[in-house]
């Protein structure tokens, strides 16, 4: 019997009385159909009407398009620039005197406005002084929360509960909207496989159905059943497009990949993202083989407008109209301007460029005045769409009642509890009879290390409108726990090098029957600008780590960071590791639950664990060459020859798989069957609609209930083009009482098994089709089956 709380899974049947069926449908450039089951708590998936896509945009184009023919040509520009009103996040920090600018009608939207008496004020000269009356869109990067701060979401990806994060991003919503932001510049829908890269932190990782699902629930929350809500707040899917894919991993970096891979990987979270009905997207910095991002007419106008039909607006990122410049494809700011437009940017982000060149270049008729019409078209959709003709204002009283409330709160804490990795968890002496955790009562503890109480690292990189004092820290929480016995010692710096404390806390490790080491990254070494060349616990935070292991006591690594994190040495010297990302306000309560089993971990990666920096990127779904070790890449079978695919000096296998993750029992899977007795289906029958039943049965073999995330991975081979050794298709996550069985199920379709073959088309071809349910990328017993013409 089922005693969990959601499944998803794609496709999926309903599971039992208590269990509603949703079906939300993701196209992909071809088709792609998964459903959703979910209970019936989880009410913030109630199918919205914006789940049509965008096209719903266009009922308001009566409204649009008769003001559009009030416009002057200076108004219609106006509408497609944004200025920011506080901090810069790039280099150029453009000052225009923005009252006079808005009361002339000269800005569409200005972003980084603050509280709702600022941005009341400023809406207050769009609207009154301005020719036209035309409201403002005031836009923010409300991103893993606004007041109330949710882990980040490389975190909340990690708990592969698509109805959860979209509850975060509805009450990132509720209390954004009510300080007047209107659209929130989320969510990040990059694919990342390189953990130098530090935007990987807020991402939903390295895999592509993954970001189809997440990027779909984002946008859900965030927009909330109808744009005309006044809780409704715009999503942005960003950075268009294969922002993640920097070389090197060095942020801003420039990307060069096949098609393929772009249509494969990269752009499907998008296409989820635009079909959910995300109202804009943000065109990226880098370039894409070697064409601008935010100048590429290939991804921004044939793709998302010819082939996708989208019907929102594209604002570019931070003066990345500007930085054509520096790329190298324009020489002055004139062409920078038309040249992004001309490829599809609709709104120019803090650069000036369109304010100060569009009008001209419609004059002289280099760009078309109805290719204005139309950007001008998109913005202004959206405004109606939102009320906010009808309801430029926002009550000033509002938000005192609507942040961290008790619900909010008590929301961080589930979704911190869930986001959290258990990714070791071993008997610390031969003689113990259990694992380390959970940790049991009565207990001398000592807590080391540096983030054990730093509040304001707990908050994660674009944690918006948090505050350090909304936090409480995992020290604040034990010492209510365990009082009198809990020593607390810092030891070290994040990025210390001075040992000055070690002393002390290998003095605490002695006095204590357990040691629990906060340790990992600030903040701000993950996000925008935070790429790292180095990728183990960051400043001599490792070396106490051995001093303090050297004790002999028995250790819990936590390990705060916004990305995967070589932790070689730990895992294999350290009896327990705790993945815990920067998990918000609610880091502390959360920890102690979960560390005593009050609650039990449930998370699994989304992102590979390299075992050392020289094996990145590494990522689960890679090709197998044609010299495989072991030949099935496998270390375990790995014969040492040395013309094989290999490191001299490394294995090729992650220190933790994709979707790795333990909990305070275990789950055994039974081999991988298909559903019917067919070994074979024609490629016709999947046409027609036929779908492969494939099912294996996981049984809780401990003592205390847990939670599992079965996942469906598949790989066809005989192929036109070489395909990943594993592929993602679906998942279930559900909790079992010990000892109980649970039968998982999905069917695979045309919609799992296309691709784009050898002619770029997206097609299902014949194959042998090998399939597991496995419980992560390195796991589970598979079967194999035909796929015929
Ligand atoms: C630059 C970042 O790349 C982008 O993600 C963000 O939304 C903008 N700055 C606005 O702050």
């Amino acid at each position: 019997m089922t005693v969990g709380k959601e499944t998803f899974r794609g496709p999926a049947k309903p599971v039992g009385s208590n269990w509603i069926l949703m079906k939300h449908t993701l196209h992909r450039i071809g088709l792609i159909a998964f459903t959703v089951v979910a209970s019936l708590r989880a009410s913030a998936q109630t199918p919205s009407p914006s789940q049509a896509g965008t096209a719903a945009l266009t009922r308001f184009d009566d409204r649009v398009d008769a003001l559009l023919k009030q416009m002057t040509l200076e108004e219609k520009v106006g509408q497609l620039v944004q200025f920011s009103n506080g901090k810069a996040t790039g280099p150029e920090n453009v000052q225009v005197d923005q009252n006079d600018l808005l009361a002339k009608g000269g800005i569409g939207s200005i972003l980084n406005a603050t509280g709702a008496k600022e941005v009341n004020a400023m809406q207050r000269v769009a609207v009154d002084k301005s020719r036209l009356k035309i409201p403002l869109l005031m836009g923010l990067d409300v991103i893993h929360g606004y007041r109330t701060t949710f882990p980040v979401p490389l975190g909340l990806a990690a708990t592969w509960d698509p109805a959860l994060v979209e509850q975060t991003a509805r009450v990132a919503a509720v209390e954004a909207t009510s300080e007047g932001i209107r659209w929130t510049f989320a969510p990040m829908v990059d694919i990342a496989r390189d953990p130098r890269w530090g935007r990987i932190m807020e991402g939903n990782g390295e895999d592509t159905y993954l970001g189809e699902v997440f990027a779909a629930a984002y946008v859900r929350g965030f927009q909330g059943k109808d744009l005309s809500d006044p809780t409704s707040l715009l999503a942005c899917a960003k950075h268009y497009v294969a922002y993640g894919g920097a070389e090197a991993g060095r942020e801003y970096n420039s990307v060069d990949m096949s098609e393929r891979m772009l249509r494969d990987v990269y752009l499907p979270p998008f296409k989820a993202a635009a079909d959910a009905g995300a109202a804009t997207f943000m065109s990226a910095f880098n370039t894409l083989s070697g064409v601008p991002t935010s100048a590429n007419h290939f991804t921004l106008t044939t793709v998302l407008r010819d082939e996708w039909a989208y019907k929102g607006f594209v604002v570019s990122d931070w003066t990345s109209i500007a930085e054509l410049i520096p790329h190298g494809i324009a020489l002055d700011g004139k062409t920078a301007a038309r040249k992004g437009f001309l490829a599809g940017v609709d709104m120019d982000m803090q650069a000036n460029l369109y304010a100060m060149h569009l009008p001209e270049l419609v004059r002289s008729g280099k760009v078309s005045e109805a290719a204005l019409d139309e950007s001008v078209r998109r913005v202004l959709r959206t405004k109606f769409a939102l009320g906010l003709f009808e309801k430029p204002y926002t009550e000033e009283a509002l938000s005192a009642s609507v942040q961290l409330k008790p619900d909010h709160i008590a929301l961080a804490r589930k979704a911190a509890e869930e986001s959290f990795v258990l990714l070791k968890n071993e008997r610390s002496k031969p003689i113990e009879s259990a694992p380390l955790l959970p940790l049991s009562e009565g207990k001398t503890v000592a807590l080391i290390g540096p983030l054990a109480d730093d509040a304001d690292d707990m908050l994660g990189e674009w944690a918006c409108k948090g505050e350090k004092k909304d936090v409480i820290t995992l020290r604040t929480s034990l010492t209510e726990k365990i009082k009198d016995k809990l020593i607390y010692v810092k030891g070290t710096d994040v990025l210390g090098s001075a040992e000055t404390g070690f002393e002390e806390a290998i003095a605490a490790a002695n006095k204590a029957d357990v040691v629990i080491m906060a340790m990992g990254e600030h903040r701000r070494m993950s996000g925008e600008a935070a790429s790292r060349s180095r990728i183990e616990l960051p400043g001599n935070q490792l070396a106490l780590v051995k001093a303090v292991a050297a004790t002999g006591k028995p250790v819990v690594l936590v390990v705060f960071s916004g990305r995967p994190l070589a932790l070689a040495w730990e895992a294999a010297n350290v009896a327990a590791i705790v993945q815990a990302w920067h998990p918000g306000v609610q880091a502390g309560p959360a920890l102690v639950r979960t560390l005593f089993g009050d609650a039990a971990p449930s998370g699994k990666l989304t992102v590979t664990f390299p075992r050392s920096l020289g094996q990145v990127p590494i990522y689960y779904n890679h090709l197998k060459t044609g010299r495989p070790i072991g030949g099935e890449d496998d270390d375990k079978k790995d014969d040492g020859f040395r013309y094989q695919s290999r490191y001299l000096d490394e294995k090729n296998s992650p220190l933790f798989p994709f979707g790795w993750g333990l909990t305070y029992t275990t789950f055994e899977y039974s081999p991988t069957a298909i559903g019917s007795a067919a070994k074979s289906m024609s490629i016709a029958e999947l046409e027609k609609g036929a779908k492969i039943a494939v099912e294996a049965t996981v049984t809780n073999k401990g003592s205390r209930a847990g939670t599992e995330i079965a996942q469906l991975y598949i790989r066809q081979r005989g192929t036109s083009v070489a395909r990943p050794i594993r592929e993602l298709k679906g998942f279930e996550k559900f909790t079992l009482p010990p000892g109980e069985s649970r039968t998982v199920k999905f069917e695979i379709g045309k919609e799992q098994l296309a691709f784009w073959n050898i002619d770029m088309k997206h097609a299902v071809e014949a194959a042998e089709l090998t399939v597991w349910v496995a419980p992560n990328a390195a796991g589970g017993k598979p079967t194999t089956l035909m796929l015929t013409d």
